[in-house]
């Protein structure tokens, strides 16, 4: 719980005075409790795009925008992708501690008996085009997930959360891997549970029926770093989409498909996928001065993808690991000469010095070069997403799982400043 701090903070407006508590939180930016305003002084505040609100209280991720700092319950992120893996990153999340050996393989048994989806969620997936794009068959098959997994739906039990946050966790990677096998044609990979979670999709996505498949180890850790640096990212918009959702009572899984439906806009988690589309469009070095002149005409609705950020005016410290690991990605795959890297690094390097950006501070973010990792495993850029969609489930449920246990918790309800016309009378369609 914040704490209150004893300054306070005064509004004054027309002969009005009101005075507002001033919270603290462990660390970052105190906040103004309002919550009395409407009561005591009959105005809202006015905050499209809630830069400056802080919608809930949370334990979970911090970020310091301006240092570029992100962590995980306390944990810098760069010390998760170096020595943690994405199911102890889950389970830091989820309970807020690091497990010791025999919680972790608790957790590991868990989630891992959890990774078949209901045999008849196979038939839901062929009533969808074969060109769907994977995300839209997520957002919809997730979805339908409270149609298949009714025991898990009753957010006042505990323990239907719980085995709701696992079943989650454990089943949108076999929902992605399903949802592109279907696009393209293939037959659906049934989840391997001698394998880790990276491993398991690598072989979900990749591996067929007619032949073996070998998870490469190096792709799995590398995926991995992925998954955990796209595990949580506090009140972000899907964040945000899946709480609200939640506040009216709505059942987990109808929640975390609204958080899907979010992430999948370009300017959230669409971006990985915009932005390895415009480094391909680019093409080459030399055209790289006339994409920053666009990204800078205020008349071309073109931005560059994979740069700037709502909260981070520095690195996105996840930008820094990604482009670490697609050197050694590539590296390691002997395709160091990718030119897709060559124009995102000299994209990266003309950007950074260029005035347009450095005034308004914007940086890399963590889509910049996740793609190129990903392209490089042999992910199609439709699947991009829906790898960030997956990473971040555990993030939502965190999230979600915070806000249903918080007692102050209520349905999200924002208000507006109404410019519409004022009361008027019907008019009969004959005197229009
Ligand atoms: N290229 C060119 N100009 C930009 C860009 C960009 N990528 N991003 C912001 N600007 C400009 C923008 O035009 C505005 O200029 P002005 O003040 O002159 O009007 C200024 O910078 C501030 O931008 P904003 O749109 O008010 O900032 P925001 O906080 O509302 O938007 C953002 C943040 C991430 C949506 C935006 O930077 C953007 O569209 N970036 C490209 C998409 C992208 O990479 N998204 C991934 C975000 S990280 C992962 C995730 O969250 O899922």
């Amino acid at each position: 719980m914040g704490e209150t701090t004893k300054r306070t903070a005064r509004l004054t407006f027309d002969d009005k005075s009101i005075e507002f508590p001033i919270l603290s939180g462990s660390v970052g930016p105190d906040v103004i409790d309002i919550r009395t305003l409407y009561g005591a002084g009959d105005v809202f505040t006015f905050d499209p795009g809630f830069s400056s609100t802080a919608s809930t209280e949370s334990a979970i991720t911090y970020i310091d925008g301006d240092k570029g700092e992100l962590q995980y319950r306390g944990y810098p992120i760069e010390q998760l992708a170096e020595k943690s893996h994405y199911l102890e990153v889950c389970y830091l999340l989820l309970y807020g501690e690091l497990p010791n050996a025999a919680q972790m393989s608790d957790f590991e048994a868990r989630v891992t008996r959890h990774t078949m989806v209901h045999e008849q969620m196979h038939y839901f997936f062929r009533g969808f085009r074969r060109d769907s794009h994977p995300m839209a068959t997520m957002v919809g098959v997730v979805g339908a997930m409270s149609a298949f997994y009714h025991d898990s739906t009753d957010i006042n039990d505990p323990w239907q959360r719980e085995v709701a946050a696992i079943r989650l966790i454990a089943k949108v990677p076999t929902i992605a891997a399903m949802a592109y096998k279907y696009s393209i044609g293939q037959p659906f990979v049934y989840p391997k549970n001698s394998l880790d979670y990276a491993g398991n999709f690598l072989h979900m996505c990749f591996a067929v029926p007619a032949e073996d498949y070998k998870v490469d180890p190096v792709l799995a850790k590398a995926l991995d770093r992925i998954f955990m640096l796209h595990a949580d990212h506090e009140q972000n918009a899907s964040t945000s989409t899946v709480r609200l959702a939640g506040s009216s009572g709505a059942n987990p899984f109808a929640c975390i498909a609204a958080g899907i439906a979010c992430l999948w806009g370009p300017a959230h988690g669409g971006a990985n996928q915009a932005c390895l589309e415009m480094l391909r469009e680019i093409g080459t070095v030399d055209r790289i001065p006339e994409y920053i002149r666009r990204a800078k005409d205020k008349n071309d609705p073109f931005r560059l993808m994979g740069f700037g950020h709502r909260v981070y005016k520095n690195f996105d410290p996840r930008a820094k690991v990604m482009k670490e690991s697609a050197d050694e990605v590539l590296g390691l795959m002997g395709i160091e000469n990718n030119p897709t890297l060559q124009v995102a690094k000299e994209l990266e390097r003309i950007a950074l010095e260029d005035e347009y950006f450095v005034e308004k501070k914007l940086y890399p973010n963590v889509d910049f070069y996740s793609g190129i990792i990903l392209e490089a495993m042999g992910f199609p850029t439709s699947m991009f997403t829906p790898i960030f969609a997956l990473s971040r489930t555990v993030g939502w449920i965190a999230q979600w799982k915070e806000m249903i246990g918080d007692p102050t918790q209520r349905i999200g309800r924002p208000r507006q400043l109404y410019v519409g016309p004022k009361q008027r009378d019907y008019i009969d369609v004959r005197h229009r």
